[in-house]
């Protein structure tokens, strides 16, 4: 309700920009987005080409490190990280203190915040060879977190990281698996899994990785930096929104599975209802990675042996959605997280940790970010300004007479 233009009169040269829709906050060379054609590459390679050729870790090495590794820098590199998947045996103790009930995303950002204690030997930004452990350890870790979350949530007993296996096999085996018992993954969901893992990889200045550059401007260490990230994905518009969109399945099913109804309380903007999984910020066209993972769910659900009602209901609502006026002048689009949510529970995974999947994929984008942040000789504290709209001088009261 306050007269911009007024107050910036009073404020003097700044530009009001909320929620920064149009201000570039650093230069980047990491990840191209081209929201009007519906582009995406990481380091120069098209979205479309990782995910038929690639794997979750070499993105994490092409992200972080800017090449794609030879196979020699890529054994090493998975190499390092399996040898540092442990937790340690006091981080353990950690997940005894949260409710049963406890939402994993708040588990996960603890105790990655937790890790600043415990490696108190990496925590120098400046250090190059700190930073370069502390980048393994978390990409090492986060995935065992997560399944303690997980196991923690469902009163399972911990199982130790699996060495020999992959980064997502082992997730895997660590999430489903009992100990004593032996644990093969689905080999398709394995692939799946990879692969819903690149397309979050990174997505340039998104919330939470603008997030991670802001705390990580004020020198904060890499730990509490994606901490804070893990914290702004958590938000319903940003991360949670593959949650979201589950729910919102799960709703229109349980009503009955009337798709156009549904639409309609969206287009009257009903208690807020919005069409989960749908719109974004630099997209203004089809989410390359919604593209990709629409193309694989049938595939995958089918491998797996799951139809699914809820797919048939999301692709009759987005057929529904792309031809409606509403959806159709605002330029909304399905977002890569209207399909996510169907793959992650035919792989078994309940609605409350879709976020946690998220943080994994993220992981690597967060980590290049940081870097390419600390390195940059740009790089200023992150402090906006404001338009001040409070009251002018006043005098104070004491209490006895207000
Ligand atoms: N359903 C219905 N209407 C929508 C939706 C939606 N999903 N998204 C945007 N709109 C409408 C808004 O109400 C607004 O309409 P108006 O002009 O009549 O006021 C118009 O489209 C513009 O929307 P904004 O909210 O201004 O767009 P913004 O860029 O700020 O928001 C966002 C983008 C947050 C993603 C929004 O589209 C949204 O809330 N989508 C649903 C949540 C979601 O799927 N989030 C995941 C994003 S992707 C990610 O984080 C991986």
């Amino acid at each position: 309700g306050a007269d911009v233009s007024k107050l910036l009169a009073k404020t003097g040269l700044v530009t009001y920009d909320p929620g920064f829709a149009n201000t570039a906050s650093c230069a980047s060379a990491i990840t191209y987005i081209d929201g009007d054609a519906g582009i995406l590459r990481y380091r120069g390679y098209p979205i479309e080409e990782l995910a038929e050729h690639s794997t979750f870790a070499e993105v994490s090495y092409l992200l972080i490190y800017g090449e794609l590794p030879t196979a020699d820098e890529l054994q090493a590199f998975t190499g390092r990280i399996s040898r540092h998947t442990l937790l340690h045996e006091d981080l353990k103790l950690f997940f005894n203190g949260f409710p049963r009930d406890a939402h994993p995303m708040p588990v996960l950002s603890s105790a990655v915040s937790a890790l600043s204690t415990f490696y108190q030997d990496s925590l120098d930004p400046f250090n190059d060879e700190q930073v370069d452990l502390s980048t393994i350890r978390l990409l090492a870790k986060l995935p065992t977190i997560a399944a303690y979350a997980y196991k923690k949530s469902v009163g399972q007993p911990f199982l130790y990281p699996d060495n020999s296996l992959g980064l997502v096999e082992n997730f895997l085996r660590m999430t489903f698996g009992f100990p004593a018992e032996p644990y093969e993954a689905d080999p398709a969901v394995v692939r799946a899994l990879d692969l819903l893992f690149i397309l979050h990889a990174d997505h340039e200045q998104n919330c939470s990785t603008s997030t991670v550059r802001l705390v990580g401007s004020s020198n904060a260490n890499l730990f509490a930096s994606v901490s804070a990230g893990i914290n702004a994905l958590f938000g319903p518009l940003h991360g949670g929104a593959n949650s979201a969109v589950l729910e919102m399945l799960e709703g229109i099913r349980d009503d009955g599975g009337d798709v156009k109804k549904f639409v309609e309380r969206v287009k009257a903007k009903e208690d807020g209802v919005k069409l989960m999984g749908f719109g974004h910020r630099v997209y203004k066209n089809y989410d390359p990675r919604a593209a990709i993972i629409k193309k694989t769910a049938d595939d995958v659900l089918s491998a797996m042996g799951k139809r699914d009602d809820l797919l048939d209901i999301a692709i009759e609502l987005e057929g529904y959605a792309l031809s409606d006026e509403y959806f159709v002048s605002r330029r909304l689009y399905p977002n890569v997280d209207f399909y996510t949510g169907l793959l992650y529970r035919a792989m078994g995974f309940p609605t409350k940790m879709f976020t946690v999947l998220f943080a994994i994929g993220r992981l690597p984008g967060w980590i290049a970010q940081w870097h390419e942040m600390i390195n940059d000789p740009q790089t200023k504290i992150g402090r906006p300004r404001q338009l001040y709209t409070g009251p002018t001088t006043r005098s104070y009261v004491p209490a006895d007479q207000r």
